[in-house]
C-alpha cells in the first residue's frame, strides 16, 4: 500500500501561449483526450491498490485542483496549498510532514502532473516492483532508456543490479549541458530520471535533514505554524517564503547514497515542451500532429495547435504553430525549450 503524492504546482512556462500563469499545463487538455494532464495522472492509478492521494499545489490553483479532483471522482486525503512556489524539494517535504501528521509513515509515490504513458500496465508493474525497495528505506526513482541528448532531464548512472529491473544508483546528474548529455547517451550506462519517486515519508525527511537542513527546518516550522480547513492544508506563509527554492533532483538525488532506480519501458514522456508534445502525439503520414481546425499543405514533422481560428500552413518543416485567442507562437521545433525565455521577457516587459 502506498500514498500517491501529486505535484501540481508548476507554472509550465515552456508550453506558452496555451499554458499560462493562471492556468498552467497540468490543468489543460493538451493532447485532445478531453481530460487534463492532472486528470490523466489521477486516472492512471486506477487498478493499483493505494491510499487516497495528497495533492501539493499553489494556493492560487486550489479551485482548479478541487474541480479536477471532482471530475476525476477522486477524494484526496489532503490538498497542500503552498503560499509561494519553492520547487519540488520543499513541496515533497510538505506532503511528507502532512502524512506524518496523519500518523502514517506510508510509502509515498511522488508523481509529476505533466507525464504521458502509452503503456500504463508496464508502469503499474514498475510501481509494484519498487514498493518493497521503498518499504526497506530506499529512495527509488524510475528510469527510462534515453533516446536523445535531452538537456531538460536528470541522468542516472546505474550501478549494482538489485534483481529484476532495479539497480543501485552510482551517480545522478540533473540537467547536464548538451555535451555531457550526449556523452551519457553514447556511453549507454545512463538512464533518464522520469521524475517519479517512491520512498517512505520518514526516509525523505531524514535525507532532506541531512542534505538540505535549511529546507527541512523551514518546511517543518511552516507546517507546525500552518492551518487547515477541511482537507486544505496551509503552511505558514512567512516561514515558507523563507525556504530556498530547489528541486528534489539537485537537493537530494544528486547527494544521497541511498538511491536506486527501477528501469521501466512504459512509453513515458514528459509533456514539458511543444517538441515533446509533438513526439507523444499521433502523427499523420507526413509526421504532423494537429489539434483543432487546421489545414496543412506541403508541411512535415510539425505540430499545429489551433484554438480560435482556422490555421493553415504551407511549406513548413519541423515547426510548431500554436494559436490562442490573444497570442500566437511560431517556432522551430528544435528551439521550443526557449519558449521559457519568451515568457520571462514578456513578464519583465509588460
Ligand atoms: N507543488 C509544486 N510546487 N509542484 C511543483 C513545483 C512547486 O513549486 N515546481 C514544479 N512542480 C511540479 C510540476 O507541476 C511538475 O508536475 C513536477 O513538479 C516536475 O516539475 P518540472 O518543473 O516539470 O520538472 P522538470 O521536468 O524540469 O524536471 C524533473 O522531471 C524530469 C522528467 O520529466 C526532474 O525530476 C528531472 O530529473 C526529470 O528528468
Ligand atoms: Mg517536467
Amino acid at each position: 500500500m502506498f500514498t500517491p503524492v501529486i505535484m501540481a504546482g508548476g507554472s509550465g512556462s515552456r508550453l506558452w501561449p496555451l499554458s499560462r500563469q493562471n492556468l498552467p499545463k497540468q490543468f489543460l487538455d493538451l493532447d485532445g483526450t478531453g481530460t487534463s494532464l492532472l486528470q490523466q495522472t489521477l486516472g492512471r492509478l486506477s487498478g493499483l491498490e493505494h491510499a487516497e492521494p495528497v495533492v501539493v499545489t499553489n494556493e492560487k490553483y486550489r479551485f482548479l485542483v478541487a474541480e479536477q479532483l471532482r471530475l476525476s471522482e477522486t477524494s484526496s486525503l489532503a490538498t497542500v496549498l503552498e503560499p509561494c512556489s519553492r520547487n519540488t524539494a520543499p513541496a515533497i517535504a510538505l506532503a511528507a510532514f502532512t502524512l506524518l501528521q496523519h500518523g502514517d509513515d506510508t510509502v509515498m509515490l511522488v508523481l509529476a502532473s505533466d507525464h504521458h504513458f502509452t503503456r500504463p500496465k508496464e508502469l503499474h508493474e514498475a510501481i509494484s516492483e519498487a514498493l518493497p525497495l521503498a518499504e526497506q528505506g530506499r529512495l527509488v526513482t524510475f528510469g527510462i532508456t534515453p533516446t536523445r541528448a535531452e538537456t531538460g532531464y536528470g541522468y542516472i548512472k546505474t550501478g549494482t543490479p538489485l534483481g529484476g529491473n532495479g539497480f543501485q544508483i552510482d551517480a545522478f546528474a540533473e540537467k547536464p549541458n548538451a555535451a555531457t548529455a550526449a556523452a551519457y547517451v553514447a556511453g549507454g550506462e545512463h538512464l533518464w530520471n522520469s521524475g517519479m519517486f517512491m520512498f517512505r515519508a520518514s526516509t525523505y525527511l531524514h535525507e532532506l535533514e541531512q542534505h538540505a537542513p535549511e529546507i527541512f527546518a523551514h518546511c517543518k516550522a511552516a507546517m507546525n505554524a500552518g492551518s487547515h480547513d477541511m482537507d486544505f492544508i496551509r503552511p505558514d506563509k512567512t516561514l515558507f517564503s523563507q525556504c530556498s527554492d530547489n528541486s528534489i533532483d539537485y537537493a537530494i538525488m544528486e547527494q544521497t547514497l541511498n538511491a536506486c532506480v527501477m528501469a521501466m519501458d512504459a512509453g513515458w514522456s514528459d509533456i514539458g515542451s511543444w517538441q515533446s508534445l509533438w513526439e507523444s502525439s499521433a502523427q499523420d503520414s507526413d509526421g504532423n500532429a494537429t489539434y483543432g481546425d487546421t489545414c496543412l499543405h506541403n508541411t512535415h514533422n510539425s505540430l499545429v495547435h489551433a484554438h480560435h481560428r482556422h490555421v493553415a500552413t504551407i511549406g513548413l518543416d519541423d515547426h510548431v504553430v500554436v494559436e490562442t485567442k490573444d497570442a500566437v507562437l511560431v517556432a522551430h521545433k528544435s528551439e521550443t525549450q526557449k519558449v521559457k525565455e519568451i515568457v520571462e521577457y514578456l513578464k519583465a516587459n509588460n
